[in-house]
């Protein structure tokens, strides 16, 4: 398969072979993958969750108003953001560890950082993180597809009812349930308005 006809065949799949087990170092690798998302900064302020407890997955059930592909599903993924990480003196560290920037350029570096933030101060809030986790959301549904797995991303979700039974620290904001698994029925083919109805070119 062509890598336009990879992405093209993502769709949201909500049948899974219940039975089906995804081992935890899939699992681990499917998200090592998708944390080569973009975000602002490359602060990278994604928190990931995996529940792999059918009980749990149940419970995580009745607070997505009984869809069942979250106790189907192998793997559901619980998905935040993490204000915390929006820290400029935490990257500039990473950087320099990394040896991606020298001490002398440390200060400067920061600076550019602190413009940014200066220009886009959303971009360190909720809002931020809306943006940030989905770009994260969209490279994990497209990891989970290159394991041969298929994911459903779900929003219809009491996110207050899973902080409090999974006991979230409240600094995590949540962003998205992805319940993952072996397809047993195919998704729904995509349906889209028309490219001229939301898109043109100017010369
Ligand atoms: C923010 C968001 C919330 C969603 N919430 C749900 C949900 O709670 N349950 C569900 O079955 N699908 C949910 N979806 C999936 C959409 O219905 C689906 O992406 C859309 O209909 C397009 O279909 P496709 O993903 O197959 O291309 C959600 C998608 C997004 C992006």
């Amino acid at each position: 398969m062509n890598y336009l006809d990879f992405l093209n065949a993502r769709v949201s799949v909500r049948n899974f072979d219940s039975d089906y087990v995804i081992d935890a170092s899939i699992i681990k690798e499917i998200v090592k993958n998708a944390a080569n998302a973009p975000s602002s900064n490359n602060f990278q302020p994604w928190k990931v969750i995996a529940i792999v407890n059918k009980e749990k997955q149940a419970k995580l059930r009745e607070f997505a108003f009984g869809q069942r592909q979250v106790e189907t599903a192998s793997v559901v993924f619980v998905i935040f953001g993490d204000l915390e990480l929006y820290n400029v003196d935490k990257i500039m560290n990473f950087n320099l560890n990394k040896g991606i920037i020298n001490l002398s350029d440390l200060e400067s570096k920061s600076h550019r950082v602190q413009a940014y933030l200066k220009m886009h101060p959303e971009d360190a809030s909720i809002e931020g993180l809306k943006f940030d986790l989905g770009l994260f959301s969209m490279n994990l549904m497209h990891a989970v597809r290159a394991f041969g797995y298929d994911s459903v991303p779900m929003r219809g979700v009491d996110f207050k009812s899973v902080m409090d039974y999974l006991n979230i620290p409240n600094h995590y904001e949540p962003m998205l349930l992805l319940p993952v698994g072996k397809a047993s029925k195919a998704g729904n083919p995509h349906i889209r308005y028309e490219l001229s109805e939301f898109f043109q070119i100017i010369t």
